[in-house]
């Protein structure tokens, strides 16, 4: 083998190029030239693709975002695309593929490799949500900017005594929201496995009140639709190209009722997007790079149809069809240890 591709897919996140770099790198040591796959899959089904070398990744280690850029598109919705990426793979005698993705484009690389073509997945997402790995790529990054953002609003929830409702990314796991809100000292923390009722919110920030501490700040994951938080007139969702719910503002539902409820002055803060971007944690880019040697590391020693993962404190691989049936979920028992210090439950 002499060449191999690289790519990134989904939802991009800080430490991608980290990623990029290391796998790169690590092929000219194994003399593998590497070709950078543009947008995704995409990229692979329009043959859109450049070769990478060591001028192309210097400096990039600390750069946000992906230098291959990212898409959402689904290989495998049309079997015309399928055969367009086995084609673009023969043509330019790409001997492995190494997919850098969260869920949605490890389960496609899953169904590809299914067809024959050699892959290794590193996982990458904000929400740390992957089975299978202790970290995803970027997740680290996102919790440092929600932890700022929430000793930001502590500030100015306290100077005006008002509720501060802060809404973070986590669309069916509440990594972010759970360990952001645990180290910002967040005095509510809601996460979609975990069905704590708008009563409960409630008692909860009275409590406060009542104990003569006249601000509060509430972490809540968009995933979580949870009926009594988010309030049951909530409009039906839109879904994006992979069949994501577009989330419909569970932060500002939220609000509006504690408001209400309490007659307690609140705000909302969205993040958005803004946890996404920007330049990866030390964390995120030794992550990024551990991972992206160990994927060359295992194209080279045949070890394909796998993904990289950190299993305590080494790198190891797990099968791809592992990976894509289930999705990594905050364990309750973790939960509740971590974010009911302040109710006084535990
Ligand atoms: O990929 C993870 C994620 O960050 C989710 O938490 C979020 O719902 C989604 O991406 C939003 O992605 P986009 O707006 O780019 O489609």
């Amino acid at each position: 083998m002499k060449k191999i591709a690289v790519m990134t897919g989904g939802g991009d996140c800080p430490g991608l190029n980290a990623v990029i770099r290391a796998v790169v790198l690590t092929g000219l040591r194994y003399n593998l030239e590497t070709l950078g796959i543009r947008n995704g899959w995409k990229g692979l089904i329009e043959c859109d693709m450049v070769p990478l070398n060591d001028s192309s990744v210097s400096g990039i280690i600390s750069w946000g975002g992906t230098i291959l850029g990212t898409s959402r598109t689904n290989p495998l919705k049309d079997p015309a695309d399928l055969e367009k990426i086995q084609k673009t793979i023969q043509i330019n005698d790409i001997g492995a593929l190494v997919v850098i993705g969260g869920d949605g484009t490890l389960s496609a690389a899953y169904g590809i490799a299914n067809r024959g073509v050699p892959i290794v997945g590193i996982p990458k997402t904000i929400d740390n949500d992957i089975f299978g790995t202790d970290l995803t790529v970027g997740f680290d990054t996102a919790v440092s900017i929600v932890t700022e953002a929430i000793d930001r609003l502590h500030n100015t929830a306290e100077s005006h005594h008002r509720i501060m409702v802060i809404e973070v990314m986590g669309r069916n796991a509440g990594w972010i929201s759970l360990t952001a809100g645990v180290a910002g000292g967040a005095d509510v923390i809601l996460v979609p496995e975990m069905h704590i009722t708008f009563e409960e919110i409630c008692r909860n920030l009275e409590a406060r009140y009542m104990a003569g501490k006249k601000f509060s700040v509430v972490v809540v994951a968009e995933g979580t639709l949870h009926e009594d938080i988010a309030d049951t007139t909530v409009p039906e969702c839109d879904r994006d190209e992979c069949g994501h719910e577009k989330f419909v503002g569970v932060g500002n539902l939220l609000g509006k009722r504690l408001e209400h409820q309490l007659g307690i002055e609140t705000r909302v803060t969205v993040l958005g997007h803004v946890q996404r971007g920007g330049t990866p944690t030390a964390s995120d880019r030794v992550l990024a790079t551990r991972f992206g040697i160990s994927a060359v590391e295992q194209i080279v020693a045949g070890n394909i149809g796998c993904m990289v993962a950190l299993q305590g404190t080494r790198i190891g691989t797990i099968p791809l069809k592992d990976v894509t049936s289930r999705i990594k979920m905050v364990d309750p028992n973790f939960y509740y240890d971590l974010s009911m210090i302040k109710s006084g439950k535990r």
